[in-house]
């Protein structure tokens, strides 16, 4: 099952992913999370410490790696490259294994000074089509508000591509770039996560702004996977730096698990 989850910076993404691959790793499910956020912080979400969180280097930023992989030095152009760099390895040699879960942090690809980022772009491709199309494990992926690192090649392997949105304009606009980015690149119709829902205003605001912003699109009606409020218990644990579904109550962790069940379940309907 490989999960793909988008989403306006902020709205909720990495807390979605880091909850829903604990709860699969609870259940016995071997999962692969992938931080494809250039704005990365999965790894906090997952409450891993920060000693460890210090130790991980992101594959973007593994020059020897990369320069061995793709046959091409880091930050430069008209290079010739490996156009196939082997990359099955990576998952096992380089996640960091945290409570069942192993976690693969990409990094950002750095464009500035002039320079060409080529080969950690290659590589890393190279890497998410291996990890979506060839590897037997459940993936997590938790993306910035696009569809960056996914082609037409590898969306064909994603099951599920899950939009967190939160009640306001700004991420209704992000959500509805989304949906026409995944149909362009021939991704399954997104499905959705309110979060930080204040009250049945907010869902009702959410609710109705996704339908427009589907029906805009051409697309179906939309599905919502389920709605998380507002919570102090959440926002606590980015303070306190721990697991998100260690520091919210019977309530919240239920809503965390029936999503990861229903998205567990749709896939099994879809084959
Ligand atoms: N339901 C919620 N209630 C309160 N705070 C939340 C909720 N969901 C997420 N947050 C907080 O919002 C911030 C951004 O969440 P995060 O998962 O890092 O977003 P993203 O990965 O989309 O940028 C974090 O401080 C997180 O604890
Ligand atoms: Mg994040």
């Amino acid at each position: 099952m490989k999960i793909a989850i988008s989403g306006k910076g902020g709205v909720g993404k990495s807390t979605l992913a880091a909850a829903i691959s604990l709860i699969l790793a609870e259940r016995g499910t071997k999962v692969i999370a992938v931080d494809a956020d250039p704005d990365a912080n999965l790894a906090q979400a997952l409450g891993i410490s920060e000693a460890d969180q210090s130790s991980i280097i992101p594959i973007a930023r593994r020059a020897a790696l990369i320069e061995e992989r793709t046959g091409a030095k880091v930050s430069q152009y008209g290079q010739m490259f490996k156009i196939n760099p082997r990359v099955s390895d990576i998952a096992d040699s380089y996640a960091f294994n945290h409570r069942g879960v192993s976690l693969l942090v990409l990094g950002a690809i750095e464009r500035g000074g002039g320079g060409c980022a080529c080969a950690e772009s290659i590589l890393l491709k190279a890497l998410v089509t291996d990890l979506v199309l060839f590897k037997g494990e459940t993936l997590v992926m938790d993306m910035e508000a696009g569809v960056e690192h996914l082609g037409r090649a590898t969306a064909k392997g994603v099951d599920e591509m899950v939009v967190v949105v939160e009640p306001g304009q700004r991420s209704m606009e992000s959500a509805r770039r989304i949906i026409r980015m995944s149909a362009e690149i021939g991704l399954p119709d997104p499905v959705f996560v309110i979060n930080k829902a204040k009250g049945f205003g907010d869902e009702d605001f959410a609710v109705k702004g996704l339908a427009a912003a589907a029906e805009a699109e051409g697309r179906s009606r939309p599905v919502v996977l389920g709605v998380i409020p507002y919570s102090d218990e959440i926002m606590g644990s980015d303070r306190d730096g721990t697991a998100v579904i260690d520091s919210v109550g019977p309530e919240i962790r239920a809503l965390f698990e029936e999503i990861t069940s229903r998205i567990a379940e749709r896939k099994a309907v879809k084959g």
